[in-house]
């Protein structure tokens, strides 16, 4: 029942700024709450109002000596107009990361998580080839004003969930349902990824640092037919990965951009990743253009499939693509009750830990209970309880699992009985 971590493999976890930080900032998320859309009626601009908790987090995540941490920052919160920057947003951010380095905690920065300011969501957001520019001078201003604090980043994370769920579900905002938007959305943030890689690499190369380390967020599935004997569900399958993440991992990874993506005469065949993001969370049975789950499968609170050798088939099917070394950048489940989500951490770390491939590091979704999208406050999936009214934190049962995990290098048997073998899925 016990295994180790190899050397070098650290553990962390991972948050976005729109799903921890609050605030009226002007942006998309604010909006689609306005318009009433969020299922729950809970406000973003409540969330777990860690931009004034931002050190009372630090400390406690110091405590659970957690020292890998995967944060976002918020675009619309440092330009809330066109062409506007607001310093003290900038100094904010400085003051936390300067202070996450004082605890000996390493940042990665996640510069785009689902959130557009409003004045860019009006003029067409990613959909327009015209306003990538809008982006990539965000990438500049990021890399100008934290590049000393901050040597690892992701520049866009999930652009195939934000693609599809957005553009293609009509889900999120702005709420289109178009198949061809959707196509031209990836392409054209595989093109932005792209360019920020360069950006990112060129303007600290200038700033005299040479350890620079970019990728995007890759959130991969197992697709699988539900009925193997279907040839629907079989011809699905392939399609569903070919759309959702076997063209655009290409084009991120490596500039060919293939059907459906448009050709792009821009971008030189490349290699724009210095190490493999991967969210890893579920399989999905395929029956057709949507999600599914095989039957009897253990499921968890938003009936998302629990199949922890899927992290290792995701990692190994993208290290074929490029040899990097690994991140998991996301792996975590919405348990409400914190009922079996020690049990869901060991299986996928275990995965993880036996697995040949050059991992390197796992970080938990996430830190503390947030904001889901769509799903509002209803769905927890963090290793800290947050009472909302009160804003009050409270480690889970979870929590000091993963906290003893990272002080032990690994599960003894010890940890195993006490927090893993009590739990069960269901079904
Ligand atoms: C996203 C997170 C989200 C998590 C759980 C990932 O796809 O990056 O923002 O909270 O999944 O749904």
């Amino acid at each position: 029942m016990s295994f180790e971590f190899k050397h070098g493999f650290s553990l962390g976890v991972a948050s976005a700024a729109t799903q921890i930080e609050g605030g009226e900032c002007g942006h998309n998320w604010n909006d689609w709450y306005h318009q009433g859309k969020i299922k729950d009626q809970s406000n973003p601009a409540r969330a777990t109002d860690h931009y004034n908790l931002w050190q009372q987090d630090a400390d406690l995540m110091s405590e659970m000596k957690i020292q890998f941490y995967r944060l976002g920052i918020e675009w619309a919160r440092i330009c809330p107009n066109e062409g506007e920057v607001d310093e003290s947003v900038i100094a904010h951010y400085r003051e936390e990361l300067s202070y996450l380095e004082s605890k000996g905690i390493s940042v990665l920065l996640t510069i785009h998580h689902f959130t557009n300011p409003m004045w860019f969501e009006k003029k067409g957001g990613f959909l327009k080839k015209e306003n990538m520019q809008y982006f990539l001078d965000f990438v500049a201003l990021v890399v100008q004003s934290f590049g000393d604090l901050v040597s690892e980043y992701i520049t866009i994370n999930e652009p195939n969930v934000y693609a599809t769920i957005s553009y293609f579900f009509g889900d999120w905002p702005p709420g289109e349902k178009s198949f061809g938007k959707a196509i031209q959305i990836m392409s054209n943030m595989s093109v932005c990824h792209i360019k920020a890689y360069q950006l990112i690499h060129r303007m600290r190369e200038d700033m005299g640092y040479h350890n620079s380390r970019v990728s995007f967020a890759n959130h991969v599935r197992v697709f699988e037919p539900a009925d193997n004997k279907n040839p629907w569900h079989r011809i699905c399958t392939k399609l569903s990965e070919r759309f959702f993440q076997g063209a655009i991992t290409e084009a991120m990874c490596t500039g060919v951009f293939k059907w459906p993506l448009s050709k792009n005469h821009e971008i030189a065949q490349g290699e724009y990743c210095d190490f493999i993001a991967i969210n890893y969370y579920t399989r999905t049975a395929v029956t057709g253009f949507g999600d599914g789950t095989k039957q009897n499968a253990p499921t968890n609170d938003l009936g998302w499939e629990i199949y922890p050798e899927g992290i290792v088939r995701c990692s190994e099917k993208l290290y074929q693509v490029l040899k990097r070394p690994i991140y998991i950048t996301e792996n975590g489940t919405c348990d409400n009750e914190d009922s079996f989500r020690c049990k869901y951490i060991y299986e996928h770390l275990k995965a993880v830990a036996e697995s040949s491939l050059p991992i390197e590091r796992y970080y938990h979704w996430c830190f503390c209970d947030n904001f889901e999208w769509i799903e509002g406050e209803s769905a927890r999936f963090g290793l800290v309880h947050v009472n909302y009214e009160t804003q009050e934190r409270t480690i889970k049962n979870s929590g000091e699992f993963y906290s003893k995990v990272i002080a032990q290098g690994g599960v003894t048997d010890e940890l195993y009985n006490q927090y893993v073998k009590p739990q069960e899925y269901h079904y």
